[in-house]
């Protein structure tokens, strides 16, 4: 079931994400939609709270991008109770975008690397160190987890250009080609 995307403006966004209990109903079937809902929007990742869930759970196919970077080929992950452990010191600048952000890219300063902790779809524990595209991606939607947007890194100055268009997006003034749920406050 492809689920209707929350957009900036809408308070859920802003929430801090918490862990759920193992036992989470219908678990399997939340993931399949998001993975469902995110192909539909032809995004690489997506974090619950995107559809309006305050919880923990990120999924992330790369497998969309595996003609260009063959090592992502069935790169389809779910990222459950997920967070960020440790950080590398080399930082690096990339460009995103956000499907809870339409129309907007921009380039953003992350660390190169990061050691993550989570769950998978199984529920088995994983400790380990991402690097590159990956973990470019994870942490865009691990921040999603903290109530953060990769707007919020922009510089005074980018964020200055750009604010008109929040303003308007939080107004449900946008367009994108996925359903969507805009704050209609
Ligand atoms: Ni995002």
């Amino acid at each position: 079931m492809i689920l209707p995307m929350y957009i900036f403006g809408q308070p859920v966004l802003r929430k801090h994400a918490e862990d759920i209990p193992t036992d989470y109903p219908n678990l399997k079937e939340l993931i399949a939609n998001m993975f469902e809902t995110l192909k539909e929007a032809e995004g690489v990742g997506l974090a619950a709270p995107q559809i309006g869930l305050p919880i923990r759970v990120v999924v992330v196919d790369l497998d969309c991008v595996s003609d260009d970077e063959p090592q992502f080929k069935g790169y389809l992950r779910a990222f459950i109770n997920g967070h960020i452990v440790e950080e590398g010191e080399e930082m690096s600048d990339f460009e995103e975008g956000c499907l809870s952000v339409p129309g907007i890219h921009e380039k953003v300063r992350r660390p190169s690397r990061v050691r993550i902790q989570y769950l998978d779809a199984d529920l088995q524990p994983h400790d380990e160190w991402l690097e590159g595209f990956e973990a470019r991606v994870i942490q865009h939607e691990f921040d999603h987890l903290e109530g953060k947007m990769f707007v919020d890194r922009l510089s005074p100055l980018r964020k200055q250009l750009i604010k008109k268009k929040l303003v308007a997006m939080s107004k449900g003034k946008f367009a994108c080609s996925y359903k969507a749920k805009p704050n209609h406050a």
